[in-house]
């Protein structure tokens, strides 16, 4: 992400945080407990809504320009969070050491849809969350005709972020079993990122023997 798209990260979010996602963020982060990584923390939208007494917070954030606005806001913050460069794709932490990993509007710019989840699906426990929240491709025909059109253009601008996958659906086939489920379009957010999917999957049995609800 260039520095320039770091600077006005949140001004861009600003309206949609406001209608919707601050909200949703603070639905499923309310409930986590013990050890907790947040992958792509970008610049630090979730901070506010962790509960103070998790066992321990590792923000994971690649990008030099994101991660420089997320050191200075857990600092704001008083926030004792440790802040790492790890990749969604390399998380530098042990098999089975977190018992919940956030990743929120993330999995739309990763080179690798399926290695990022089977690299959280590594570190998680057994039993351990996955929660989520991710623009997908509409189901909208004539909606998701245009996020194929605009793709190309908008990965070049907006840090690879792409407009078509269907995570939903990947979350499914890397191993997790999806507990809740929500779809719905963030009010104030551009049509093209505007139909989100948001909830939480457990780390179930081995990669494609699991399937959420199809949505
Ligand atoms: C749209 S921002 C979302 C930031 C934050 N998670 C939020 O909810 O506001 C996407 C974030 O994903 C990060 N990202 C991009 N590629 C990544 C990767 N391969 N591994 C981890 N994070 C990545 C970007 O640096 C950026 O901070």
């Amino acid at each position: 992400m260039s520095r320039f798209m770091a600077a006005i990260y949140d001004r861009f979010m600003r309206d949609m945080e406001a209608l919707s996602g601050a909200a949703w963020r603070a639905a499923l982060l309310a409930d986590l407990r013990g050890d907790v990584l947040e992958v792509g923390a970008g610049t630090g939208r979730n901070l506010d809504h962790y509960p103070a007494d998790l066992a321990s917070l590792v923000l994971s954030e690649p990008d030099p320009h994101m991660r420089a606005r997320l050191t200075k806001r857990a600092h704001e913050l008083g926030s004792s969070a440790r802040i790492t460069d790890w990749p969604a794709d390399a998380l530098g932490a042990p098999d089975a050491s977190f018992d919940a990993v956030v990743c929120t509007l993330v999995l739309c710019s990763v080179p690798d849809v399926a290695r990022a989840l089977a690299e959280m699906r590594r570190v998680l426990r057994p039993g351990g969350k996955l929660v989520f929240i991710e623009h997908v491709l509409s189901s909208r025909p004539s909606r998701a005709a245009w996020q194929r059109r605009l793709e190309p253009a908008w990965r070049l601008v907006a840090g690879n972020c792409h407009l078509c996958r269907e995570t939903d659906a990947r979350i499914g086939e890397a191993g997790f079993e999806i507990a809740d489920i929500t779809r719905e379009s963030a009010r104030k957010a551009l049509p093209i990122v505007r139909e989100v999917v948001r909830g939480v999957a457990i780390r179930g049995g081995e990669p494609g023997a699991a399937r959420g609800p199809s949505s």
